[in-house]
């Protein structure tokens, strides 16, 4: 049995000013009015059935993704007291799943990528989804990297892993993965992209629940044995699972899967990701996705310009708060306009929106 997991319950501190007040990244509809989790959604649809597909957020999300996943049947969606990042979101979503289905195949997938090559997505994770079905193995999706990106996982691809099928066409190319690096510092990230044997993780994790159970036994015990709990308790009286996870689950580290698993698990497989992807993880790259004028520059109409290009500008004030805008000579920048807030920055730092949002929590 297949099943699909949507994480989605990130804080999008990227997006600022626009993603304050409990509309992260995801929930922003930033693509032709639909929003990145919603796109999620529609994408495995025509692979797994509706019932087999959940989504897991937390409880100040959930109002949200509820109003805009309404076709989704309410027990699938997953809802954690507090965010403890995605280490405890797999661990939980894999102990629910295991209470419906104890042999089930599972995909971890982030809800907030782009991607539009939809049919060829859906066919490696098909075949992620029937590799780790057989095989104790993690299967990872990476991506050619095209810059020396921070932001990202880099896996080190190694030996091709024999599966029967690699020779069937149009069939996913899988290789050992000898090594996972979550995040390197610029230096490195430059040396990996260079040797040319590195991919960047999408983000998107296929495995046997039993096969991810093991695994968080061996490198993370103590969340291992919250997960059996939890699994018990959702199997044998699935109304107590939210009073213990009041109680257990704001006590959980605050660790990432790539942290806490990816880096030290040595059965992890990555799949040839051959589909388009864009993890949108600044105002920089969401500009790529909009149409832009002659001069590179993205707006809507409204803008006045002089000698200014390669600009982005995103007005999210309400129609009747909107004054002129205007930019004289300058280029790369990003400026978003927002009802109580400003933001200019320029692309290429459009990364360290991340760090302003945490400068403001501490010094409002
Ligand atoms: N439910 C829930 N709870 N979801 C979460 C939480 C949480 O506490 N924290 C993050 N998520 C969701 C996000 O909404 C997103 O869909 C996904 O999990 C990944 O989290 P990010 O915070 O966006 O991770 P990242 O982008 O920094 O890094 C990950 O993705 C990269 C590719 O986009 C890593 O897996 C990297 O290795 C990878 O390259
Ligand atoms: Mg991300």
């Amino acid at each position: 049995r297949f099943y699909v997991v949507l994480m989605a319950g990130g804080r999008g501190e990227r997006f600022w000013p626009l993603s304050r007040r409990r509309l992260p990244k995801h929930l922003v509809p930033i693509w032709n009015g639909r929003s990145l989790l919603q796109r999620a959604v529609e994408r495995v649809e025509p692979l797994v059935p509706r019932e087999r597909i959940l989504v897991i957020t937390t409880a100040d999300q959930a109002p949200k993704v509820r109003t805009q996943l309404k076709d989704l049947p309410r027990s699938n969606l997953i809802v954690e007291p507090v965010g403890r990042d995605t280490c405890a979101a797999v661990t939980l979503s894999a102990a629910i799943v295991s209470a419906r289905c104890p042999d089930a195949t599972m995909a971890m997938l982030p809800a907030d990528h782009i991607i539009h090559d939809t049919d060829r997505f859906r066919q490696v994770l098909r075949d992620a989804l029937l590799l780790a079905a057989r095989q104790p193995v993690i299967v990872t999706l990476g991506i050619p990297p095209t810059e020396p990106a921070t932001g990202y996982g880099y896996i080190r691809v190694g030996e091709p892993w024999q599966n029967g099928t690699e020779n069937l066409p149009g069939r996913t190319r899988f290789h050992k993965a000898d090594a996972f690096v979550e995040k390197p510092p610029p230096e490195r990230a430059l040396e990996f992209l260079q040797t040319g044997r590195y991919r960047w993780n999408a983000g998107m994790f296929v495995w046997g629940v039993h096969t991810l159970l093991e695994g968080l036994r061996e490198h993370q015990p103590r969340i291992h044995a919250a997960a059996i709990r939890w699994a018990e308790t959702a199997r044998a009286r699935p109304g107590r699972l939210r009073v213990l996870l009041t109680r257990e689950y704001p006590e959980l580290p605050r660790i990432s899967i790539d942290y806490a698993l990816m880096e030290k698990a040595r059965n992890v497989v990555v799949a040839d990701a051959t589909f388009d992807w864009d993890d949108v993880g600044s105002w920089t790259a969401l500009a790529r996705h909009l149409p832009a004028d002659e001069h590179g520059n993205v707006w809507k109409a409204g803008c006045i310009a002089i000698d200014a290009s390669n600009n982005f500008v995103y007005d999210d004030r309400p129609a009747s708060r909107r004054t002129p805008v205007a930019l004289v000579g300058v280029r790369d920048m990003v400026l978003v306009l927002a009802r109580d807030a400003v933001l200019l920055v320029h692309k290429d730092q459009a990364q360290k929106v991340r760090d302003l949002v945490r400068t403001l929590e501490q010094h409002p």
